[in-house]
């Protein structure tokens, strides 16, 4: 990295961010957001970023805002001669529209890519994102930063006997799999049927879990249906106990409260996102010391 190097944390990354730039011996870059009557943002750099690294740090979970407030901070960095712009998204949003599924849908998380490279940036990092190759989707440098060794010492930390990782959809089947090859554990699958985005309509557990202790894996809690509705029919196939480790805690309308009276005993997720309401349930893990080692590599 550049000598010259400035990090700029995003309105709703600054804890993150100021994490980041702390484990880097720098403190974040000033820049202050203006915003229009009608809540268009105005956001401007307060530094001196010509010919310098920049490195803007922001999640970009709904509202879109977010995101736009990113480009504009990126747009802003260019016009000022930025040598060269890293954009970290601890969370990249719009990834799960990552295919056509309908005749009619647009393809986010290709266009996410595209906003990004018009905007001026020259590399990406993501903490586990959803697509599971963002190379192949984007025309610059995008690295994934999995957060299996955070949870990973977590789990060690908890000395549980009889577990098993449990993928709540085929598509967490292989992050599940790695935490069951480490620990030699079961590696239970489940069918999840959705009736539309969001909702669950029905889970199955394939796999006998009965007295283990289940443990959960995914990326991404939205409205928290998945959790709950798998770590209730985990407890029904006669779990000793569930918890969940997942990456994202986006947590939409009312996911805090859903979780919070559900059959999970725990749920462990990371600090790519701010939580919106603290609990004893929840635990949060750092993942700032494994994005920073992303930037240095
Ligand atoms: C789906 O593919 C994801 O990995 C998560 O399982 C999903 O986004 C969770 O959504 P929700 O919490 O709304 O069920």
């Amino acid at each position: 990295m550049n000598n010259v190097t400035f990090f700029f944390a995003g309105t709703v990354s600054q804890e993150i961010g100021a994490r980041i730039a702390h484990l880097s011996g720098r403190s974040l870059g000033k820049w202050h957001l203006t915003k229009f009557s009608d809540g268009e943002l105005r956001p401007i750099l307060q530094e001196d970023v010509k010919g310098a690294t920049v490195v803007f740090i922001q999640s970009t979970y709904s509202p879109a805002a977010h995101m736009l407030e990113l480009l504009l901070m990126v747009d802003a960095a260019k016009n000022a001669g930025a040598h060269r712009i890293v954009v970290i998204a601890p969370y990249l949003g719009y990834m799960r529209q990552d295919k056509i599924h309908a005749p009619g849908e647009a393809h986010g998380a290709s266009l996410i890519g595209k906003l990004l490279s018009a905007a001026g940036t020259d590399e990406l990092i993501v903490c586990d994102p959803h697509v599971k190759d963002l190379q192949l989707l984007f025309n610059f440098p995008a690295k994934q930063v999995s957060s299996y060794p955070v949870f990973r010492k977590y789990v060690e930390n908890l000395r549980l006997d009889d577990m098993c990782f449990v993928a709540p959809d085929t598509r967490a089947l292989e992050a599940a799999k790695l935490y069951a090859n480490y620990f030699r554990a079961k590696l239970v699958s489940c069918l999840k049927i959705r009736n539309a985005p969001n909702q669950v309509k029905a889970i199955k557990v394939v796999g006998n879990v009965e007295n283990l202790h289940a443990i959960l894996i995914d990326d991404i809690i939205d409205t928290g249906h998945t959790l709950v509705a798998a770590a209730e029919q985990l407890k029904k196939e006669g779990a000793r106990s569930v918890r969940a480790l997942c990456t994202h805690p986006v947590l939409s309308g009312s996911a805090s409260e859903r979780l919070m009276s559900s059959a999970l005993e725990e749920i462990v997720v990371t600090n790519t996102i701010p939580l919106k309401q603290v609990s004893e349930k929840v635990k949060v893990l750092d993942v700032a010391p494994l994005i920073l080692k992303a930037i240095n590599e």
